[in-house]
């Protein structure tokens, strides 16, 4: 491999750098992805940003069946963040296909969808109906949900239960498939490497922390179900170590994400070894944080003489001066 500073110097400065990326078989047009739970169906944000400059969309967890969510107060403010517990609302597999994926459909950005369910069987048979439909490039498995079939303990925190759901999911399905990881366990970078093994296309991480908060003045908790999930710059320090510890441990392309609000953020990521990123709770914030992140990539680039973004991944610690 050329060194950056000779790889540099063999490229013309470009105005025009590539920011394209391949995860699996998709190709997306840049490496910026709008996380599941912050994005809706698309359709929520098209009156901020149009939805075919993004890289790709990753819609709701879906399962099977619709689900209610937990009981409000379902979103709580912290420093830096936010706590959430929608507990996985969402309208059902039937409901997305009909209401939902119609309009994603026209959009020529790439779809991911990203699901789950409570048993393996119940992931691959999921799994299986969305292979089947046209106009989904991606499936996204969000395994931080508990296996009801083994005490209720969740798919990503043991590394056999991580590789058995991939493996059956793998199975059934030919769309890129990118495993979701919880950083709530005590070697992430173990889990990338049993779902690589159960053959993965890619992983994406970090989805969100445990956490809680309490109201001192009521002495209730500020989310009707106690615990939730911390997400929001807060955690982007311990997601840029996670990716950085899943990079070098894995040949499949890693998607990082927690934290990004600006696109300093989402090349920290990318030298670390992210192939791609998600904007998950800033979108919540402001609504054109993609486009903005997409545009601060490209100054990088140009400002940095960089033709291409794939060569910038992972060149943290290598010779890169920049
Ligand atoms: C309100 C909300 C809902 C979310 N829903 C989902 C979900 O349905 N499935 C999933 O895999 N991740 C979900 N996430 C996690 C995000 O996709 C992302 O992994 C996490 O928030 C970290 O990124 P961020 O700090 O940029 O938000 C949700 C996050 C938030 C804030």
């Amino acid at each position: 491999m050329v060194s950056f500073n000779g790889w540099v110097n063999m490229v013309k400065a470009t105005r025009k750098p590539d920011l394209a990326v391949n995860i699996g078989r998709m190709e997306l047009r840049n490496p910026v992805i709008a996380a599941s739970g912050t994005f809706g169906f698309g359709k929520e944000y098209e009156d901020f940003l149009d939805l075919n400059s993004l890289g790709a969309i990753v819609t709701k967890g879906i399962s099977l069946n619709p689900m209610m969510g937990n009981p409000p107060p379902r979103i709580f403010e912290t420093e830096g963040g936010i706590l959430n517990s929608i507990g996985l609302q969402n309208p059902g597999f039937d409901d997305f296909v009909k209401n939902k994926l119609p309009y994603l459909r026209k959009i020529k950005t790439p779809l991911i969808v990203n699901f789950f369910g409570n048993t393996q069987k119940g992931y691959a048979d999921l799994a299986k109906r969305f292979d089947a439909l046209p106009g989904i490039s991606g499936l996204e498995m969000n395994i931080s949900c508990p296996n009801v079939e083994e005490g209720g303990i969740a798919f990503c925190m043991d590394p056999k239960m991580t590789y058995e759901v991939v493996r059956a999911v793998r199975k059934l399905t030919r769309l890129t498939l990118i495993v979701k990881l919880s950083p709530n366990v005590t070697d992430i970078a173990q889990m990338a490497r049993s779902a690589e093994e159960a053959g993965a296309d890619a992983v994406s991480l970090i989805n969100t922390f445990r956490a809680m908060a309490v109201n001192i003045y009521s002495g209730k908790p500020e989310l009707g179900n106690i615990i939730g999930g911390l997400s929001g710059p807060a955690i982007k320090p311990i997601a840029l170590r996670m990716v950085w510890e899943v990079s070098q441990r894995v040949k499949i392309p890693v998607i990082g994400m927690g934290g990004i609000t600006k696109a300093e953020d989402a090349i920290e990521f990318i030298l670390v070894g992210a192939t791609a990123v998600q904007i998950g709770t800033a979108n919540l914030v402001n609504p054109r944080t993609a486009i903005e992140v997409i545009d601060g990539i490209k100054k990088y680039l140009i400002q940095k003489k960089i033709a291409r973004l794939r060569n910038l991944t992972g060149l943290f610690q290598k010779p890169y001066r920049p």
